[in-house]
Parts: C-alpha cells; structure tokens; sequence
C-alpha cells in the first residue's frame, strides 16, 4: 500500500497537517538527540523525514522500511548526506545484531506493524540496554467538541484528498480507521510496558490529535 502512494506520500502528508507533521518530527528529533547519541535508527522511515533531521545535524543515521517505493524517495532526497543510509528492512525481523544503537525512532510506523507487540520486543532487541525509543503517532482528542471535529475531517476530507490527489481513496480510509482505532494515551503506555521498556513519558501535541510516547530499554 505505501509503495502506491509514495509519489504522493509527502505533499499528502503536508495537506492533511497543514504541515504541521515537520513540527512534530522536529520534536522527536529534538527529544532524540538529548541523551547524544551516536548511532541512530529510524524505523518505518518512509520517505525519510525524521530520519533527515538528523543527518541535517551531522549525526549518523540508518533508516529503515520494508516499501522499496517510499526507500526510494528517502534516497532521492539525501543524495547530498553521506551520513545517512536507508536500508530495506523488516522492523519486526531486523538484520542488525542485538545492543546496537544509541536511539530508535518511529513516525507514524507502528500502527502499521503486522504484529506490534513483536515489533518492540524487536526495536527494544537492536536498542542499547539504558537507550531510549520515540514514538510518534496518531492518537484522538479527549475534549468532546474536538473528538467531533477529528471525526468529521478524518471520515471525510482525509479520504477526499487521498482520492483527489493520490488516486487512492482506500489507502486513505485505511490510514484513517486505522488512526482512529489504534490504542492511544495510557492504552499505548501499557503496551510498551508490556514489550518491556520502563520510564514510558507522553506528550500530547496539537489538541490530542498526535503524541509521542518515550520510553527507555531497561539496563
Ligand atoms: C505512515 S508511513 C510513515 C513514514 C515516516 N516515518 C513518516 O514519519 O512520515 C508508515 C511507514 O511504515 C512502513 N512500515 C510498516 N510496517 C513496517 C514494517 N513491518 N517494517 C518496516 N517498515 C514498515 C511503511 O512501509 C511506511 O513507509
């Protein structure tokens, strides 16, 4: 399904937000990089935007995806990095060995994970014990008038522009069923707990429509 629309992917992404999606990826980036890492995965990378962020800054970074299409794009937009590298990959079955990396992050990857719960155990494997992994994902506002307001643009405008501008209305109302239905908040909290990481913080952006969950492999 991402490899149909990764021509699109981006600008897309751009519409929906009001772009406000480089402002929350400029975040995880920014919560990444507190504890200074070195070596770096972004997981689920797509077209490679958080994955950027931190080669903009110089910082060693593998990305990593299992859609050729949305690696391709990630590719064409780092020629000039050589510090960056995007590698074809199943996040639930990665090939790196255990204890590798300095920091893991996922933007908007997870809700698309076959199985969830082994794609942290796998993220928590690649991950240094003491390391830390950020998650941004969709999430649906508490405040009532605001759930309405996510419902309607999500049910409606969201699928209208996947049909008008990726000629793909059903990857779009899959994007957005599966946003309204994945756990969120405490929800997610639990299931990170449950694959094993400890010290699980969550920051809600944009009147809820969005958070980003931190949690830390133990030592
Ligand atoms: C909504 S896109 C997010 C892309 C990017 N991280 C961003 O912030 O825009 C989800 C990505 O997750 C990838 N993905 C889903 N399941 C995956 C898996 N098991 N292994 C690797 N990538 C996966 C998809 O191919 C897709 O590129």
């Amino acid at each position: 399904m991402f490899n149909s629309i990764s021509l699109k992917y981006d600008l897309i992404n751009q519409m929906m937000t009001f772009n406000m999606d480089k402002k929350w990826r400029q975040i995880v980036f920014k919560i990444a990089i507190k504890d200074d890492p070195k070596n770096i995965i972004d997981i689920a990378t797509g077209t490679g935007d958080i994955a950027l962020c931190f080669a903009q800054e110089n910082l060693q970074v593998v990305g990593i995806d299992n859609a050729s299409q949305m690696l391709d794009i990630a590719r064409q937009k780092s020629v000039k990095f050589e510090n960056i590298q995007f590698q074809m990959e199943d996040a639930e079955e990665m090939s790196f060995e255990d204890n590798l990396f300095d920091v893991a992050t996922v933007g908007f990857g997870v809700r698309n994970f076959e199985n969830l719960h082994q794609g942290l155990l796998e993220i928590k494997r690649v991950l240094k014990p003491g390391k830390k992994l950020v998650i941004l994902e969709t999430a649906v506002p508490s405040f009532f008038l605001f759930r309405l307001g996510y419902f309607i643009y999500t049910k409606l405008f969201i699928p209208l522009i996947g049909k008008i501008f990726a000629n793909n209305q059903k990857a779009y109302n899959y994007l957005s069923s599966s946003a309204e239905q994945f756990p969120h908040g405490r929800k997610f909290q639990l299931i990170l707990e449950e694959a094993g990481f400890e010290n699980v913080s969550i920051k809600i952006l944009s009147l809820g429509i969005v958070n980003i969950y931190s949690a830390t492999k133990p030592q």
